[in-house]
Formats: C-alpha cells, sequence, structure tokens
C-alpha cells in the first residue's frame, strides 16, 4: 500500500519504518526542514534502539522516503496517518493544533477517495473533528473516511512494540473500511478489536490511564510497607500472579514520567469533567504520582539535614530506560528539589545527557557511573538502567565520601548491598 505518515515524532517515525519494513511504501513528512534534513541523511532524531538500522534499510531499499512538503503527496497515498504531536495545555486538555493543520492539509489537497488515520493519541470526539476540518476544506466532492488506529508502542522497546503488539485496535465507521485498514496489519498477525470511533478513542486513554493508576497504587502500596516492614517487590509479586491482575507494571519507585502517562491521565480527566463525569481515581492517580519526588528526596534530607554545601550523585536521567526522553522525567523533579536545599549534583546517564544539559544546567554532567560517585555524600539511582546492576559496587564504596545509596527503582538487593558495606534506602522495602 501506498502510506502517508504526517509527523516524524516517536510514533510517526516508528510507524513509517515498521510499515515500509513489512513491504509497504511510505512518506514521511515533518514541518521540521532540520529533521527532515537529519533524517535523509540517516540520522535519527531520538534514540530507540533498532530504529536507525530500520529506517537506513527501508531508504535504501526504496520503501520509504522523508519529505517537508506533505501536500504534494496526499494524491499519491492510499491511507494517511495523523501522528503529529497532541502536547497537554495547562489545564490538562489536549491541543489539536497540529492535528486540525494535519486535517486541514489533507481537505486543500484532497482529490480522490482517502482512508485518514489518526494514530495520535487523541481524545475522545477527534475523529468528528478532523472529518468536520477536511469536510470544511476540500474543494471538490473527494470522499474520505476517518479511523481510529491509537498506537501503544513503548519508548525504548518501540521497534518490538509495533512489531509484535499486544492488540491491534480499529475504530471505524464501517466494516468495510476497517478490513481496508486490516490489510495492512494482516502480518502482524496480532489480535485485532475493531470497534467505533469513540471507543476506539477511549481505548487508548483507557489503557494507559488503568496503567498509571497501577503503578500509583503499588506506589501506596510501597508506603505502607516502609510503616509495616513489608517487601514491596514480595508484594507485587503475590499480587501480580493472580492473572485477574498481572505483575507488569506493579514496579514501586519514583513513579511515572514520560510523554504519555501523566499527560494521557490529565486529558481524561479533563474529557470526563467536560462530561459531567468525576474519575476520583485519576485525580488521585496524579496526586499519588505528583508526590513520589518529594518522599524520596524527604529520606536524602532526613539522612543529610546538612544537605546545603554537599554534593549528591545521580545515576539515570530519562525519564526510564533505553531513551534519551528528558519529558516529565523524574530526574528533574529530583535533582530541582535537591538544588533548591543548597546541595550541588553530578550526574550520569548512558544516552540522555546531550538533551538533560538543555533543562539541568547547574548539573555536572560526568563520563561514568565511577565519576559520580568520587566525592559524592551519596549515591541516587533515579532511572534504572541496566548497566547501573553491573557496577563494581566494591570501587563505587572507595570512591564515595560516605558509603549511601538511595535506590529510587529497587535495582539493588538489600542484604547483599548492606553487606558489602552500604547503608541502603529503597523504595518500600523497609
Ligand atoms: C507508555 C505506554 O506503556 C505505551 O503503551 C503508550 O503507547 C505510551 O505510554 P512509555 O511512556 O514509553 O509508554 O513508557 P512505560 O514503559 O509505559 O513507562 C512509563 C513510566 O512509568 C516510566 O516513567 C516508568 O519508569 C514508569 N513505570 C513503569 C513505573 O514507575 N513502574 C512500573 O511498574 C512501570
Amino acid at each position: 500500500m501506498r502510506i502517508l505518515v504526517l509527523g516524524c515524532g516517536y510514533v510517526g517515525l516508528v510507524t513509517g519504518a515498521v510499515f515500509s519494513d513489512i513491504g509497504n511504501d511510505v512518506i514521511c513528512a515533518d514541518v521540521d526542514k532540520n529533521k527532515v534534513s537529519s533524517l535523509n541523511k540517516k540520522i535519527m532524531p531520538i534514540y530507540e534502539p533498532g530504529l536507525e538500522e530500520m529506517v537506513r534499510r527501508n531508504m535504501e531499499e526504496g520503501r520509504l522516503s522523508f519529505v517537508t512538503d506533505a501536500g504534494s503527496q496526499v494524491e499519491w497515498a492510499e491511507i494517511i496517518f495523523i501522528c503529529v504531536g497532541t502536547p497537554p495545555r495547562d489545564n490538562g486538555e489536549t491541543d489539536l493544533t497540529q492535528v486540525e493543520g494535519a486535517a486541514r492539509l489533507i481537505g486543500q489537497h484532497l482529490s480522490g477517495y482517502k482512508i485518514v488515520v489518526n494514530k495520535s493519541t487523541v481524545p475522545v470526539g477527534t475523529g468528528d473533528l478532523v472529518r468536520r476540518v477536511i469536510n470544511e476544506t476540500k474543494k471538490n466532492g473527494a470522499d474520505f473516511d476517518v479511523v481510529s488506529n491509537p498506537e501503544f508502542l513503548r519508548e525504548g522497546s518501540a521497534i518490538a512494540d509495533a512489531l509484535n503488539p499486544d492488540r491491534v485496535v480499529i475504530g471505524a465507521s464501517s466494516k468495510t473500511v476497517a478490513m481496508k485498514l486490516l490489510e495492512l496489519y494482516y502480518t502482524l498477525g496480532a489480535p485485532v478489536i475493531v470497534t467505533d470511533v469513540v471507543s476506539s478513542e477511549l481505548i487508548k486513554y483507557a489503557s494507559n490511564s488503568f496503567l498509571a493508576m497501577k503503578i500509583s497504587f503499588i506506589n501506596e502500596i510501597a508506603d505502607i510497607c516502609e510503616k509495616a516492614g513489608a517487601n514491596v517487590a514480595d508484594v507485587a509479586r503475590g499480587v501480580g500472579v493472580d492473572k485477574r491482575i498481572g505483575r507488569e507494571f506493579l514496579n514501586a519507585g519514583l513513579g511515572f514520567g514520560g510523554s504519555c502517562f501523566p499527560k494521557d491521565v490529565a486529558s481524561l480527566l479533563h474529557t470526563s469533567k467536560g462530561l459531567g463525569v468525576e474519575f476520583d481515581m485519576l485525580r488521585a492517580t496524579l496526586a499519588v504520582n505528583g508526590e513520589r519526588a518529594n518522599h524520596f528526596v524527604k529520606r536524602i534530607a532526613d539522612r543529610f539535614p546538612d544537605m546545603s554545601g554537599r554534593t549528591f550523585g545521580v545515576l539515570g536521567l530519562a525519564f526510564k530506560p533505553d531513551t534519551d526522553d528528558m519529558r516529565d522525567a523524574k530526574s528533574l523533579e529530583i535533582i530541582k528539589l535537591i538544588e533548591g536545599m543548597g546541595a550541588k549534583v553530578k550526574a550520569y546517564d548512558p544516552v540522555a545527557m546531550p538533551n538533560a544539559k538543555k533543562v539541568l544546567p547547574g548539573v555536572t554532567m560526568c563520563d561514568n557511573a565511577y565519576d559520580v560517585a568520587e566525592g559524592a555524600s551519596a549515591l541516587i539511582i533515579v532511572t534504572e538502567w541496566r548497566e547501573f546492576r553491573l557496577l563494581n559496587m566494591d570501587r563505587i564504596k572507595g570512591l564515595l565520601k560516605t558509603p549511601v545509596v538511595f535506590d529510587g527503582r529497587n535495582i539493588y538487593d538489600p542484604d547483599r548491598i548492606r553487606a558489602s558495606g552500604f547503608e541502603y534506602y529503597s523504595v518500600g522495602r523497609a
């Protein structure tokens, strides 16, 4: 099939790469000239394992290309995916300016039947908005259908998630239109849910909100564990083996960040309010998450009441491992709190430091974890990169001013690390 992807962000780039890799002709368009020019030189704008190889291969085999002028490609395409950004406004509402712009562009260049697919995470009712905008801007009687096809990929494992999804959700006004899109996904062999557009839009928000709720739930269980002398990792394992609950997304720690959970929960809360539904669980999910950094830093301040003049070493800055994404990263909140108490911060992240430098100007970036430890009053684990589990802890102990570790992601075994002479604090493991 001939596919036009509007927007070369996370979703657009991975969608374009994967659809070309399974044999389609794909053109990805973005208004950002620098981004398109870099992509044409096979330089990726984001760090995502496996993406560069896939883009390179499909460009070289002639199935994938990048352009800035999306309008001239509308006539060529059979299916157009809208994958533009949907940032949050201050009140939690989703800003749909870019989605409307994409719909207008499609309308202006529509000359024959197209399927227009909303893949960006968009609030309930956006399918109607896109249909209305295209109808208002189109210059002839050309027909089109608007379909919702939310993306569930996670950063850091985006390629694997897109190639092997738990499900493909298609929200369409008719079975015929849904079948056309299904053809595209057929080779992936994933379970398919075909529904109406609004239900499909809601599936995405309900999924992300539920996962965020699981994380806040286990973080409050962690608070109980700390007070009651229990171990949250064991509790999560014991709870999670129940198939009705599931073990995933029950890792207690510093809470959720990233470009999706915080914004999607806020957006669903905003939507539900507009519909007259008080979604108290979502409000609590955000409130609990908003307190995690404070809760963690309070422990550091309790241990070091004289924070001022000290230096702390932070390992991990990205909002999660295997990405260079700093959006809503917990490191930002934690470092701001520590700096606010008069202490200095040294940090290391395997890939996020170039992005982190822009938003954390006061932090000294180091070449590795050992440089971070040197002379620091304590080591603070913020992002659970695999390499931090494999450190030579004897060497770390020798470099730290005081052998104290605050582990915000529970990556070390408490008995073993204490046996090696560390004072060790983690989350929900008394
Ligand atoms: C998420 C959804 O998982 C994905 O389906 C959707 O398409 C986009 O949003 P992503 O934001 O890439 O993906 O990361 P994810 O792995 O879901 O983690 C989100 C946040 O939750 C991270 O900050 C992570 O550290 C945190 N998290 C995750 C926990 O604190 N505990 C957990 O058990 C799992």
